[in-house]
């Protein structure tokens, strides 16, 4: 599908893709029309594709059924073998999984690096590197990654750059202004908003690119269902509004957090002293996005302790509700990602409650007899 539309953001957030004979979106359930069938896309997939596109200034969306199934999809239809790809040393598990142990039974080379290190990843650059992938804000350890140096070193090479902006989301930054090639989501996430839907899409400028992607997610089936598309479509409506909350939410969780005894560190990058914190202040000036990560000094078991007493934020996978939600057991140890590391998704409640809540379950935990080790950490 390719947007023509322009409009400022905050308007594009409703209008983008509407049909203009509809205040809301109508959801298309046929499976075949006079004019297409679903698995290709139709109208409600469609309007969903198309606002991301506007809102993240790309000519051309995929949408997909979950962020892998963009993921994948992806990757699939512009890799070969032979090629090598890139990507930053640490992404979402999956993600991290699919790069590492399933591409590769295709005859595609894959190595990580840690993108920040500008040195060791022009380095690890090849002759046959065709693709750079990251997270800009990487999922989970919360590296903030320049994506103008990634992208201006990856394209002196030839190699395309594909960027998963899930964390940060076109309300905080647009890759494709900086020239990255394909903008990924799982738009399951801050996109929806309302953790009620799966969701993926894929947005790029290239009309080459856009036929392998959709051709490949045609070929592959994972296309999202129209209702899945209509709520999510729903839900971006208030994207900018819970961007800001988010934002300012995640900012004041940081600094509670920072300033707690039993916490040995906190990743936040609009948090003064965190290592992305001078890069945030460059290219996140609306705000920092609405995920945290923290540490206990007790390692995994203080955080499973920790984890059981809350009583407010869940305890569970996933992100960008409106509801505050904590990961913390990663399922194998991971690069720079510390023994007993928390990832919270801060969400739109009442700030005091959310710090109320992190405070009494880290009282608990300060009491149990972890609270030496504790004690000499600063
Ligand atoms: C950064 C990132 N990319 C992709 C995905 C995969 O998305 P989905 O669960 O919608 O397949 C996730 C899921 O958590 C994610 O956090």
């Amino acid at each position: 599908m390719r947007n023509n539309e322009t409009m400022h953001f905050d308007t594009a957030i409703i209008h983008a893709g509407r049909n203009p004979e509809f205040a809301a979106t109508p959801i298309h359930m046929a499976a075949t029309s006079k004019t297409y069938y679903t698995r290709g896309g139709n109208p409600s997939i469609r309007e969903f594709g198309q606002a991301v596109a506007v809102l993240e200034g790309g000519d051309y969306a995929v949408p997909a059924a979950c962020g892998m199934a963009a993921v994948t999809q992806t990757l699939l239809a512009l890799l070969k073998a032979g090629d090598h790809i890139l990507c930053h040393r640490s992404v979402y598990d999956w993600t991290d999984w699919w790069i590492r142990d399933e591409i590769t039974r295709f005859g595609v080379e894959s190595t990580q690096v840690d993108f920040r290190d500008a040195q060791a990843f022009s380095n690890a650059l090849r002759p046959s590197t065709r693709m750079v992938y990251f997270e800009p804000l990487s999922n989970p350890g919360l590296d903030l990654i320049d994506p103008r140096r990634v992208i201006a070193d990856a394209h002196s090479i030839g190699a395309l750059v594909v960027v998963d902006n899930t964390f940060l989301t076109p309300a905080l930054l647009k890759p494709l202004a900086y020239g990255a090639d394909v903008v990924l989501h799982s738009a399951t996430k801050f996109l929806n908003g309302h953790g009620d839907a799966l969701g993926g899409v894929a947005v790029m400028n290239n009309e080459d690119l856009y036929q392998k992607v959709y051709r490949s997610l045609n070929l592959h089936g994972g296309v999202i269902s129209p209702f899945n598309a209509f709520l999510i479509r729903r839900g971006m409506r208030t994207l900018a509004m819970r961007m800001a909350r988010h934002c300012e939410n995640a900012l004041t969780v940081a600094e509670f957090l920072g300033g707690h005894p039993a916490v040995t560190g906190v990743r936040y990058p609009g948090l003064p002293g965190d290592l992305g914190y001078a890069l945030a202040r460059e290219i996140l000036p609306d705000g920092s996005g609405g995920m945290v990560g923290f540490t206990l000094g007790g390692g995994q078991a203080a955080l499973d302790r920790f984890t059981t007493s809350l009583k407010l934020i869940r305890p569970w996978v996933s992100l960008g509700d409106t509801g505050s939600l904590l990961y913390g057991r990663h399922p194998e140890p991971r690069k720079g990602i510390p023994e007993g590391f928390a990832r919270l998704s801060v969400g739109l409640e009442d700030v005091e409650d959310i710090i109320a809540d992190l405070g009494q379950a880290l009282g608990i935990e300060m009491t149990t007899d972890n609270q030496d080790v504790f004690s000499t950490r600063k």
